[in-house]
């Protein structure tokens, strides 16, 4: 079986509310950094100093802690190979993959030449830890974890992450954060990453910072898991516009506080439109609501599209028959949203 990051379509206008993307855009500050860019700062090869700086001091960690990537997905293109080098015939290494998930791990540990093993999240999209860690074998060399998951939003408790990382010492468990602005919770800073320097955790600008056209991300872990990911990742990765842009994003704590409750309002408005359509939902931590209209699926998809609003469909997904993913940025957008589903389920505007 190979696996593949599935592109789908990215209309420039309408809403789109189907990548998880800042509906709102990067804050007006991170425009006025990149207004000051240079002939020469497209001309030289980028400097690093101040995005580090910005992004270790916003973390709360040390600055040979972090590791700026080309977006999220670089980190974790830079984990597979690092962590599947050496994988072969008969003996591949192996990497486990709680579905449904985001599905660039599957693809890069595949690209790697690693083996997927795919564990099923439990009842009702639950997290199982002891299925995830009777899933690790000798040859397993990377356990991917998200907290909260995409695309169902459910958490992951803490005691969980720690009891695999402990179980699976001999492999990277590689922690993605992307959504923990949202859900308010990392274990960035706990005192048991010291005893666990397995565990890796990844973070993204895209989301809640609105970057997600710079492309930046950042893993965090100890100096020695870290090193062989250090050798993969080449090192100019983050351009010169990204590496401007980050410190000036990071400075406008207002904005940041403002989209975070733009989506939990936005959230909150989902919950109680699903509710009086009597459409199944979960909670989300995330900037995005996981909702199953069943046999429903496709007319809200095609309908709401008519309309010019972009939902993804993740029926495909593993345990997601019949579901699609709704983001939940500005308020307005998720009004519009609403009024559009419920016109293609109700027929009334
Ligand atoms: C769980 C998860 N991890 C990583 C990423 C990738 O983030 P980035 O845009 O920084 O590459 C995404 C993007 O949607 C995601 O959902």
């Amino acid at each position: 079986m190979s696996y593949e990051y599935e592109r789908v379509a990215a209309p420039r206008s309408g809403l789109r509310l189907h990548l998880n993307e800042n509906t709102a855009g990067c804050s007006p500050r991170v425009l006025a950094a990149l207004q000051t860019m240079t002939r020469e700062d497209a001309a030289f090869y980028p400097d690093y100093t101040d995005a580090i700086e910005a992004c270790a001091g916003w973390l709360g960690v040390a600055h040979d802690r972090v590791l700026l990537t080309n977006g999220l997905d670089e980190g974790i293109l830079a984990a597979s190979v690092a962590a599947m080098r050496g994988s072969e015939g008969e003996r591949r290494y192996e990497a486990v993959v709680v579905v449904p998930a985001f599905d660039m791990y599957a693809a890069c540990v595949d690209a790697a030449g690693g083996r997927v093993v795919e564990v099923p999240l439990g009842p009702d999209f639950s997290f199982d830890g002891d299925a995830v860690m009777a899933a690790v074998t000798s040859r397993t060399r990377l356990v991917f974890l998200t907290n909260p998951n995409n695309p169902t939003g459910q958490a992951i408790r803490r005691d969980a992450i720690l009891a695999i990382a402990d179980h699976a010492s001999h492999a990277i468990v590689f922690l993605d954060e992307a959504y923990a602005d949202f859900a308010g919770d990392t274990l960035i800073g706990d005192a048991a990453l010291d005893r666990l320097p397995n565990i890796i955790v990844g973070r993204t600008f895209a989301k809640a910072w609105g970057l997600a056209g710079l492309r930046v991300g950042a893993l965090i872990g100890s100096t020695e898991t870290m090193a062989p990911l250090r050798r993969v990742v080449p090192p100019y990765s983050i351009n010169a516009y990204a590496a401007r842009a980050l410190p000036a994003a990071l400075d406008d704590r207002d904005y940041y506080d403002w989209y975070l409750d733009q989506v939990r309002t936005s959230k909150g408005l989902l919950y109680d439109a699903l509710r009086k359509l009597s459409i199944p939902f979960w909670q989300s931590g995330g900037n995005f609501v996981l909702a199953r209209f069943g046999s429903d699926a496709a007319r809200v998809l095609e309908g709401a599209a008519a309309r010019q609003v972009f939902l993804r469909d993740r029926s495909r997904d593993p345990g997601c028959e019949g579901c699609v993913r709704i983001g939940a940025g500005v308020i307005d957008h998720t009004e519009a949203c609403i009024a559009a589903i419920r016109e293609v389920l109700c027929g009334a505007p």
